[in-house]
């Protein structure tokens, strides 16, 4: 006589199996797409750095353009000079989370909200006739529900900004997610991060819509509206990567010719 289908046992059979078989496929798949996941991960990373850098990659060998244009070197934040990668530092964010690759800020420097960095950050160099013609940093902070990651590329004054990006954040799309929109990152490049003599960063997101040549025009760039607490972070992020906590020794270091 044939089995009951519908029994208990055949029914726990079954799903068993089912579970069985669907966990293998999708272990299989996340092992095997691994190294794609990588490889697009840096790809992804590159193309953010050439956009920020206003360096056209649509319908180029982003790997080709990138190694041919971009320079890429780490920087000690406390020294502002060159360095070796240190051992055991695989990127700047999981260096920032263990403790002997990362400096702990007080409440007072962390402005951007981040806790730790990275003793040593990456940064990327554009030259032109051996000369530096643009230089790309990383930046990040918190927003409102997430940090927010991005490249901020300056003119070789190391003060005038070329591009500025987010690549990776969580924000409301169409209030803080607008910080992807072109328009919005279109109104960066030609703004100024600090005043004539100083390296207190002064940029900064303000309410409204700034008209040029208004006093202070230069440093001021329109916040996202409906998204004030974004805004905020986005400022505090840009004015502690510029500051004495980020890369302002390293651009002292470079504007005065030695890093
Ligand atoms: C579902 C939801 C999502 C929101 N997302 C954001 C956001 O991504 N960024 C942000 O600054 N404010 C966001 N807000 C709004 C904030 O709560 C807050 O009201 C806003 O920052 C005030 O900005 P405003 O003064 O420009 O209106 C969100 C609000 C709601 C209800």
């Amino acid at each position: 006589m044939a089995a009951n289908n519908d029994s208990i046992g055949r029914t726990v059979t079954v799903t068993l199996l089912l579970c069985l078989v669907c966990s293998i496929i999708v272990s299989a798949a996340a092992v095997l797409l691994k190294d794609t996941q990588l490889k697009n991960k840096d790809l992804d990373r590159k193309k953010n750095i050439l956009a920020a850098a206003k360096i056209d990659y649509q319908g180029k060998d982003v790997d080709a353009l990138f190694n041919e244009k971009i320079i890429a070197k780490h920087v000690d934040l406390k020294t502002g000079k060159y360095v070796e990668k240190p051992s055991g530092y695989k990127d700047a964010k999981r260096a920032a989370k263990e403790p002997s690759l990362s400096t702990e800020l007080t409440r007072e420097q962390d402005i951007a909200s981040i806790k730790r960095t990275a003793n040593v950050m990456p940064v990327y160099l554009v030259n032109k006739d051996d000369a530096l013609e643009k230089v790309i940093l990383p930046v990040h902070g918190y927003g409102l529900w997430s940090t927010l990651y991005g490249f901020l590329a300056l003119e070789n004054d190391l003060n005038t900004v070329v591009g500025f990006g987010f690549y990776s954040h969580a924000e409301t799309p169409g209030l803080g997610g607008e910080v992807d929109n072109p328009k919005w990152k279109a109104l960066w490049p030609g703004k100024k991060i600090y005043a004539e003599g100083s390296m207190e960063p002064k940029i900064g997101l303000v309410k409204g819509t700034v008209v040029p040549g208004a006093p202070n025009a230069e440093f001021k760039i329109d916040a996202l509206s409906g998204a004030t607490l974004t805004s905020d972070g986005v400022t505090k992020l840009v004015q502690f990567w510029m500051g004495g906590n980020g890369f302002a020794n390293f651009l002292t270091n470079l504007k005065a010719g030695e890093s």
